[in-house]
């Protein structure tokens, strides 16, 4: 598969770089609306995530080890690990494939990203009922799980990062039916309603992930999204087997999705200037 910068990733890049600049609350960076300025002084709400990597299989290491180092992002960033839900079918850090047995990288020389990763929504529970569930505050909703979901009130910041496989207005799911596009806007319309949140920040890595959002997404509802790609083109795998940058020899799959590497390490390269 080939890698490249799809245009609207540099855009968003741009537009990204920009908004991040001189500011030095990385965590804050992503969980606040770009149009909010307020520091961290008057922030007086609780920092929430939803992350969920929609696939499973050895060959799709990669949006595991995505939603695995999102996870250690946030921590360092300061969310509570109460605060954060993790979705993933978790075969991939035991996968007999595995060359590095109970761990996961999302970069070549990275270091290892499973360990401490909750273990909130996992195999057979990796549901869009759960999603919704977990998104919506309602345990009586929730099949299986830990339980854990987004009870939040009208001060927090809500951060929901979705990496995995799409097409045109769907996503994927390891497990049970695929999560549709209206029924997602649905849910996050019913969020707003019920006044539980500040504002809502949504990664969202898919192919044709545009379409997910596009025209469908009220403005005045304080979601503001953005989406590897528009609503028609691909979304691509990097670190990959004959690609340079390569992974380690031994690893017969890609590590990571090219804009959900480019927004996390981006976190480290402001980290350093800042
Ligand atoms: C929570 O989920 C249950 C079961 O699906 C449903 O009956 C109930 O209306 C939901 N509660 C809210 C507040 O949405």
């Amino acid at each position: 598969m080939p890698t490249f910068f799809l245009p609207t990733l540099l855009l968003l890049l741009i537009a990204f770089a920009t908004s991040v600049s001189g500011r030095r609350d990385l965590v804050g960076d992503f969980l606040r609306l770009p149009s909010e300025t307020d520091n961290d002084d008057n922030f007086k709400g609780t920092r929430w995530a939803v992350l969920l990597a929609g696939s499973n299989g050895y060959w799709n290491y990669r949006h595991q080890a995505d939603v695995c180092h999102a996870y250690q992002i946030l921590r360092k960033g300061g969310l509570k690990e109460e605060n954060i839900i993790v979705f993933m079918y978790d075969d991939i850090a035991f996968n007999g494939e595995n060359p590095r047995p109970g761990v996961i990288i999302n970069k070549p020389d990275g270091g290892d990203v499973y360990k401490g990763v909750p273990k909130d929504y996992t195999g057979e529970d990796v549901t869009v009922d759960n999603f919704f569930a977990a998104l919506l505050g309602n345990k009586s909703a929730l099949t299986g799980g830990s339980g854990k979901v987004v009870d939040s009130g009208p001060d927090d910041h809500i951060f929901v990062y979705y990496t995995d496989h799409g097409g045109p207005g769907v996503l994927g799911m390891p497990a049970g039916p695929y999560l549709y596009a209206d029924d997602l806007i649905e849910v996050l319309k019913k969020k707003h309603a019920s006044g539980t949140y500040k504002n809502l920040v949504f990664y969202l890595e898919a192919c044709e992930s545009g379409s997910i959002f596009e025209g469908l997404l009220p403005e005045d509802i304080n979601i503001y999204a953005t989406t590897a790609s528009n609503a028609e083109e691909s979304s691509w795998g990097t670190y990959c087997p004959g690609e340079y940058p390569s992974p380690p020899p031994e690893y017969t799959t890609c590590l990571g999705d090219l804009y959900s590497v480019a927004w996390m390490e981006d976190r480290y390269v402001h980290n350093k200037q800042s």
